[in-house]
């Protein structure tokens, strides 16, 4: 089941269309956390899609490094990043494979990237905690097991979802700042409408 969203050719045709599916407004938990970021900081958004968090995060002066398996996403996300008057570093990647740069960024944004199996997860997550420079920080946003009722977006299978103690785990390295599920009503495109079962997960690489 989670192999049917994690391939580009599922996302290539997903985003095979005029519409930004997931929206161009940035995702509401990076809008209110984003404070917590120091100026200028070197900002890896991991699978960003069309680009709504990266084009947000330059357009408050951070240096984003911006990546996506699909190619279609990228182009969109070029286009809103000029039309946006922001420069973005994109790179078109698969997580699973990427050679991720060890303590290389002072902030990771990770927003819905829910498409890998566990054992894929588990590889992706050391790298993000990898990647961080010491003190570099962790925003990260997904769907909790309860969005399945829901039906409004994510992934169709209760493995690719997260729990409070899943990310606890997976993110032992980390000094845990937030950790909180939550429903709330969201709005983001066609893609995640409605009323949503989330959990936020803010933590730091430490010093
Ligand atoms: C639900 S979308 C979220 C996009 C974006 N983070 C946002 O909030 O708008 C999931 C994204 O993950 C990307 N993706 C799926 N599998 C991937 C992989 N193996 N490596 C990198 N990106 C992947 C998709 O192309 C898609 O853009």
């Amino acid at each position: 089941m989670a192999d049917a969203i994690d391939g580009q050719e599922f996302w290539d045709e997903r985003f095979a269309t005029e519409d930004y599916v997931f929206g161009t407004q940035p995702n509401a938990f990076l809008v209110r956390e984003a404070h917590r970021l120091e100026p200028g900081s070197r900002v890896l958004a991991v699978a960003d899609g069309e680009g709504r968090n990266s084009v947000f995060l330059a357009k408050h002066g951070h240096k984003v490094v911006a990546t996506d398996i699909s190619e279609r996403a990228l182009e969109k996300a070029d286009r809103l990043a000029a039309k946006s008057g922001v420069e973005i570093q994109f790179v078109q990647t698969d997580l699973a494979s990427w050679a991720w740069p060890e303590n290389a960024f002072d902030a990771v944004v990770a927003i819905f990237i829910q498409f890998s199996a566990p054992q894929v997860r588990e590889r992706i997550f050391e790298d993000i905690s990898k990647t961080l420079k010491p003190g570099g920080l962790l925003l990260l946003e997904g769907y909790r097991p309860e969005q399945l009722a829901f039906g409004t977006g994510g992934p169709p299978s209760a493995e690719n979802m997260y729990t409070e103690a899943m990310l606890r785990e997976a993110f032992g390295a980390l000094e845990i700042e937030l950790l909180e599920g939550y429903d709330a009503e969201i709005s983001e495109g066609k893609g995640h409408p409605g009323m949503s079962a989330l959990i936020d997960l803010i933590a730091r690489r430490p010093s």
